[in-house]
């Protein structure tokens, strides 16, 4: 098998997702682009996108669409720009340019852009339609499934958002030939999320392919298409049973409230996949002195993230009480305590007796990050 191009045997799937149509494996300039002009249905169509993905996938693809140059808004690419004033610039040129409630916004892009994009449609004239078409395997596997949609404010990351379900989300794997390998780590951060609480036969699936999926632009499209599959597969079985976050829902932010802490003490300087593997690593072990996991939860979740390549800890050691401090902006707070998704075992919540949150002492989440 050869990477970055369509090989036989390649598969796609769809699925939905309350209303969502979810496409998996079909090329961006073929079957993908057709999908997308089905479900824009003659609608007035703007594309929001950043300066990188801008010229490798938004032009080609607004001109497959037929969509104006000057229908495509650009960012800045990076997390800087999520943002509630590239909220404004954004719904600013959409009113310039006369959009209405009958418009559809096209995000394609990564996390960032998806978010971003999707709280713009959320919000614009009271909420308009959005298509996802996500060109980062974090994106793909995670951001832009499940609708959830947002920018960060200086407290902390994702407090200002809104849900808002896609009309169509169209994942080509072909798109992520031109990923930076760092970008690719960032996105097997939250799929070795997924398969960490799902089971230990998805983690054995992901850390046995973990060679071919370090191979740079040679990763087969083929793989690259099962693994979005499968991340997309848990997520929305998850999203379908709690779509606004109440139960089972929650065990999506297994290893957030750290990971985020980490991201905002770092400056952004970690992306956010790699954060959430070093978040995984010491909630494990918050949950070991919890008494609520066995401390081999917090080695095995060690030893997956090396053999996927992603950083057990920050390269520069972390100020303990400022990540602490950190972990206080989490929207996971119930009444001032910060509850956490922890595991007991792979799969398996742990429940402390507090089903899907656990509320950690403070004190707790710094002798954690001290012991990284
Ligand atoms: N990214 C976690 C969620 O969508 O719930």
């Amino acid at each position: 098998m050869t990477g970055g191009e369509w090989e036989a045997g390649t598969k796609a799937a769809a699925l939905d997702l309350h209303g969502s149509h979810i496409v998996i494996g079909q090329p961006l300039d073929r079957a993908g682009a057709t999908a997308i002009r089905e479900a824009i249905a003659g609608r007035r169509a703007a594309i929001i996108t950043d300066t990188n993905v801008a010229p490798l996938h938004a032009a080609p693809l607004a001109d497959r669409l037929g969509v104006d140059a000057d229908a495509i808004l650009t960012i800045t690419a990076g997390e800087g720009s999520k943002t509630r004033d590239e909220w404004a610039r954004l719904t600013d040129s959409l009113l310039a340019r006369g959009y209405g409630r009958d418009s559809v916004i096209i995000a394609v892009g990564g996390g960032v852009v998806g978010d971003l994009a999707g709280f713009v449609a959320a919000t614009y004239m009271r909420g308009i339609a959005v298509i996802q078409v996500p060109t980062t395997l974090l994106a793909m596997v995670d951001a832009a499934v499940g609708g959830k949609t947002g920018v960060d404010a200086a407290a902390g990351k994702n407090l200002i958002g809104a849900f808002h379900r896609p009309i169509l989300v169209v994942a080509d794997p072909a798109t992520l030939a031109t990923l930076p390998d760092v970008q690719f780590r960032n996105g097997l951060g939250e799929a070795l999320k997924h398969a960490l609480i799902t089971s230990a036969a998805e983690l054995r699936w992901l850390v046995d392919r973990a060679p071919l999926l370090a191979a740079g632009e040679a990763r087969p499209v083929a793989l690259l298409a099962d693994l979005v599959e499968r991340n997309i597969r848990i997520k929305t079985d998850i999203v379908a049973r709690d779509e606004r976050e109440s139960g089972p829902r929650k065990m999506l932010n297994f290893g957030h409230t750290i990971g985020h802490a980490v991201e905002s003490v770092s400056g952004y300087s970690l992306l956010h996949g790699e954060c959430v593997g070093i978040g995984m690593r010491a909630e494990a072990m918050i949950a070991a002195k919890l008494g609520l996991a066995s401390p081999v939860l917090a080695g095995q979740i060690t030893g997956a993230l090396g053999t996927l390549g992603l950083p057990l800890r920050p390269p520069h050691r972390l100020d303990p009480m400022a990540v602490g401090a950190a972990t206080r902006s989490d929207k996971k707070a119930r009444a001032g305590v910060i509850e956490y998704a922890l595991l007991a075992d792979i799969g398996v919540p742990a429940n402390g007796g507090h089903a899907y949150g656990t509320p950690v002492p403070e004190r707790v989440a710094r002798e954690a990050i001290a012991d990284l």
